[in-house]
């Protein structure tokens, strides 16, 4: 294999959030915790971008970024080649990550106390920024028909009243990796045009999608939301590049993205990071090759999973993974309760999952686990949840 996603990778003491902090963040002290909770992967990125960080680092001369014509380049290819969505380099402003653009977003076009509609159970910083911010939270839990998850629009439009303003989806959807249809998004968007209300899509997840699943820009499955449409992604899942702290913000229309330039202005925060910038362009340009490579490799990682998931535990139920590599594991038929499933996974096992009430209402009693590992790093989790629930 050119990649070698085989290759074990010593994290620790590298100030990684994932392996350095779950002590400090989920109380686990065990020295050798298996970290498969923050949605980073194990591996190593593409070349392009280690070689690019080489020759910052033969420079040595770290100033300001000034140029982000090559950048804006590299991403609008990207997506007319991976999405087929022609982005005007003009519509991109780039971010602090993700998170800060869906709070900037907020900011830009919400006043305190207005209500955000989120998808529960979702990425917990959704949640997190709309309080932050003095935002109301509207949680529209997702339905589960035939184990996979849908959203419930006739049960949102009773939830929503005037001061609701933005709905955030999160395409394809973290946790349990849905890549929602076209006609999925159809409805969603026609749904934001009959309650006048913004449309965030999220789609930072957008590359990492399965063979047999297709995802959907939300701006080309229902052209006409574009005046209301806040697109935002990243090379950073894709590329594991969490620390490049760079996402870019896409919004067609110009009063939308005036407003939205103004209140990053406002924060100081229109300066993009450059060793981001950088890192990011040569990802975009040089890692399809190692994206087309890890793909399978995350699948079979995922059906590995799932297989010894469904042996060791009689009655867990791994949702299938149709996007991401965040499994999504519910314990409700099961014979443990989720405080005692938690136990065993984390006290026993020794491997740091995230806990699905943090994701919201319908998460109480699900578990994600993230397999983005060398298979031999898996291998050790399923050895070691095989022991912890053997009875
Ligand atoms: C849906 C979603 N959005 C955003 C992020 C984080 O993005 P960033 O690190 O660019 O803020 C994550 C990370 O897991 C995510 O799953």
């Amino acid at each position: 294999m050119p990649f070698d996603f085989d290759r074990v990778i010593d994290q620790h003491n590298t100030h990684s959030l994932k392996w350095d902090a779950m002590e400090s963040r989920l109380g686990l002290d065990h020295p050798d915790m298996l970290p498969m909770w923050v949605a980073d992967m194990d591996f190593a990125a593409p070349p392009a971008v280690a070689e690019m960080l080489h020759l910052m680092a033969d420079r040595s001369v770290f100033g300001y970024f000034g140029d982000d014509r090559d950048y804006k380049r590299a991403v609008c290819d990207w997506m007319a080649k991976r999405h087929q969505y022609e982005v005007d380099p003009d519509w991109i402003t780039t971010s602090h990550g993700v998170v800060a653009g869906v709070g900037s977003a907020l900011h830009s076009f919400t006043q305190p106390g207005d209500g955000i509609v989120v998808f529960s159970p979702v990425y917990h910083a959704f949640g997190s920024t709309i309080r932050a911010a003095g935002r109301s939270l509207i949680e529209s839990p997702l339905k589960l028909v035939q184990g996979r998850y849908e959203m419930d629009l006739e049960g949102l439009a009773t939830q929503i009243d005037a001061k609701t303003k933005i709905i955030i989806l999160c395409s394809p959807h973290n946790p349990g990796g849905r890549v929602w249809s076209r006609q999925e998004l159809i409805d969603l968007c026609k749904f934001c045009e009959t309650h006048d209300l913004l449309l965030i899509a999220d789609e930072i997840h957008h590359d990492l999608v399965f063979d047999g699943h297709q995802h959907w820009v939300t701006a080309n499955a229902y052209p006409d939301i574009a005046d209301r449409l806040i697109t935002l992604t990243a090379a950073s899942k894709t590329f594991n590049l969490a620390a490049s702290m760079t996402g870019n913000v896409m919004i067609s229309n110009a009063q939308l993205r005036e407003t939205f330039m103004t209140t990053v202005k406002g924060m100081g925060a229109s300066s993009p990071n450059r060793i981001g910038i950088e890192m990011v362009t040569a990802a975009y340009a040089h890692g399809e090759d190692w994206l087309e490579a890890l793909l399978p490799y995350l699948q079979a990682n995922a059906n590995r999973f799932d297989e010894a998931m469904a042996r060791i535990i009689p009655g867990v139920r791994s949702m299938k993974l149709e996007a991401t590599y965040l499994a999504w594991c519910d314990f409700s038929e099961t014979a443990y309760c989720i405080d005692e499933a938690v136990a065993r996974v984390q006290d026993v096992a020794r491997i740091a999952i995230n806990k699905g009430p943090v994701f919201g209402e319908g998460g109480q009693t699900w578990l994600r686990f993230n397999l983005a590992c060398p298979r031999s790093t898996l291998d050790e989790a399923i050895r070691r949840l095989e022991t912890a629930f053997q009875d």
